[in-house]
């Protein structure tokens, strides 16, 4: 199975895409992870991409298109994968559909999740994840079962991403509505978009793509 979800910083992308990738036995192809591991490298990519995401703007297309590229014909992308910040233009919607036609590979949807700006600009800034195994979290709305105890491996150090400050939040969600928004009716108008509730909680929010996948099923 092969999905994308959509929607601004914060819409809860990362939250889903983890529920699902054990649902489905699929994997999380999360660009902004793979950004952030690439980030760390004293490269010049390191540099452009570290710049890039302080500024809340997006990556050249072409770097993104290789990225995945690459990325989905690796072992581990078998039984499908979950795109997660993929794609984010209309030019990497053109070139997705070039690579799943060229390999034969049929898109189940296009998700789109969608939520309030002033809940999102909520969830970033208080989203926290562990040192170690990366869990994620929220101060308020998702905080470990022990407080400051990762409800995962026990670790007991939390993080803040660089880019989860409200500045640089506003600064995503402009370019998000520039740039990403035109996607939609791309995907709207090939009849593979579905719309869903961002704003219940995430337990909510599984349940409608739960059900939006199982319809599209029975078609
Ligand atoms: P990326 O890492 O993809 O960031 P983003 O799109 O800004 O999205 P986030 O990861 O911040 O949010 P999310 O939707 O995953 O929400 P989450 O589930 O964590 O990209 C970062 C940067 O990389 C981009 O700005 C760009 O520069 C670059 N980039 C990446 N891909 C690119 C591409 N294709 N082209 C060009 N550049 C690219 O949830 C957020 C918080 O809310 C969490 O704390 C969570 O616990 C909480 N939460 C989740 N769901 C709910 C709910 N239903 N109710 C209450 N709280 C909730």
């Amino acid at each position: 199975m092969i999905l994308i979800l959509i929607g601004p910083p914060g819409a809860g992308k990362g939250t889903q895409a983890k529920i699902l990738e054990q649902k489905y036995n699929i994997i999380q192809l999360s660009t902004g992870d793979m950004l952030r591991a690439k980030a760390k490298q004293q490269d010049a990519l390191g540099v452009q991409i570290r710049t890039i995401m302080d500024t809340g703007a997006y990556m050249p297309d072409d770097i993104m298109i290789a990225m995945i590229a690459d990325r989905i014909i690796q072992p581990d992308c078998k039984n499908g994968f979950i795109l997660d910040g993929f794609p984010r233009t209309v030019p990497q919607a053109e070139a997705l559909d070039a690579m799943l036609a060229n390999k034969k590979l049929k898109l189940e949807a296009v998700i789109e999740l969608k939520v309030d700006d002033e809940a999102l600009i909520e969830r970033i800034t208080g989203r926290t994840s562990c040192a170690s195994c990366g869990a994620s979290y929220h101060a308020k709305f998702n905080p470990p079962k022990v407080a400051s105890v990762c409800d995962v491996c026990g670790g007991k150090e939390f993080i803040c991403r660089n880019d989860d400050n409200e500045e640089n939040v506003r600064a995503r969600l402009k370019t998000f509505y520039h740039l990403t928004s035109p996607i939609l009716p791309y995907y709207e108008a090939k009849k593979q978009l579905y719309h869903v509730d961002g704003m219940v909680s995430p337990s909510l929010v599984t349940q409608s793509i739960l059900d939006i996948l199982d319809q599209q099923r029975k078609v």
